[in-house]
């Protein structure tokens, strides 16, 4: 099987960390909702070593993340949980999720699944998180109804081309979802090439 690569990542991963830094200061335990090729979990993970990183994904992404693990051999980088966010969270066997997740973080991941699941992440994160627990989300959002640039508009257009269900997000919607389970955003961070990093905390 080949090791999926995302230079994506490559380029995003010291910008987001530069938020994360301070966003997961007092943060032991951060689960991480669509890990995908794992070079997030290993970045992050190795940079922020006070902290646990627990990755998640569907279970077809679990080769590319146990791959990047086992080079790297860092203590503090967890073994991939298989999270669908078409479950409920508490059916996630692995143990490690019951217990105390002060944070979650999870990129370019609600704009791909569909509306409904973007409701079931933040049910999800209402029912794991613990109270002043802090959460990150990283990606593209559109604001009063509008893209932020041609390249997000075009962007879109090609979410949708390829999966119906796919679409950038509105800010004000996922305020709103987080606010139904208790979340508070702390920060809207402009992000390098249009993207944003939110950062909330549960109440
Ligand atoms: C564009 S990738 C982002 C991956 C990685 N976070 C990154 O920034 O490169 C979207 C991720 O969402 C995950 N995903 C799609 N459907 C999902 C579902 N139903 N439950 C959980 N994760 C899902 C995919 O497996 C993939 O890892």
């Amino acid at each position: 099987m080949d090791i999926a690569f995302s230079q994506a990542c490559e380029n995003n991963k010291k910008p987001i960390l530069s938020v994360l830094k301070s966003a997961f200061a007092n943060t032991n335990k951060v689960l991480e909702v669509g890990s995908g090729t794992g070079q997030h979990a290993v970045f992050f993970a190795e940079h922020l070593p006070q902290l646990s990183w627990q990755p998640s994904d569907l279970l077809i992404n679990h080769y590319s993340i146990n791959y990047r693990k086992e080079q790297c051999a860092l203590e503090n980088l967890l073994v991939p949980v298989t999270l669908d966010l078409n479950q409920p969270w508490q059916v996630v066997e692995n143990l490690s999720l019951r217990e105390d997740i002060d944070g979650i973080f999870t990129a370019n991941t609600l704009h791909i699944v569909s509306k409904t699941l973007v409701e079931k992440f933040f049910i999800g994160v209402g029912e794991i998180l613990v109270k002043g627990g802090v959460l990150c989300i990283y990606g593209p959002f559109n604001y009063q109804g509008k893209y932020t640039s041609q390249s997000n508009a075009n962007f879109d257009l090609w979410l949708k081309q390829r999966d119906e269900e796919s679409a950038i997000r509105d800010f004000e919607r996922i305020v709103c979802l987080a606010g139904s389970v208790g979340l508070i955003l702390l920060a809207d961070n402009a992000m390098p090439a249009n993207n944003r990093l939110l950062v909330f905390r549960m109440s």
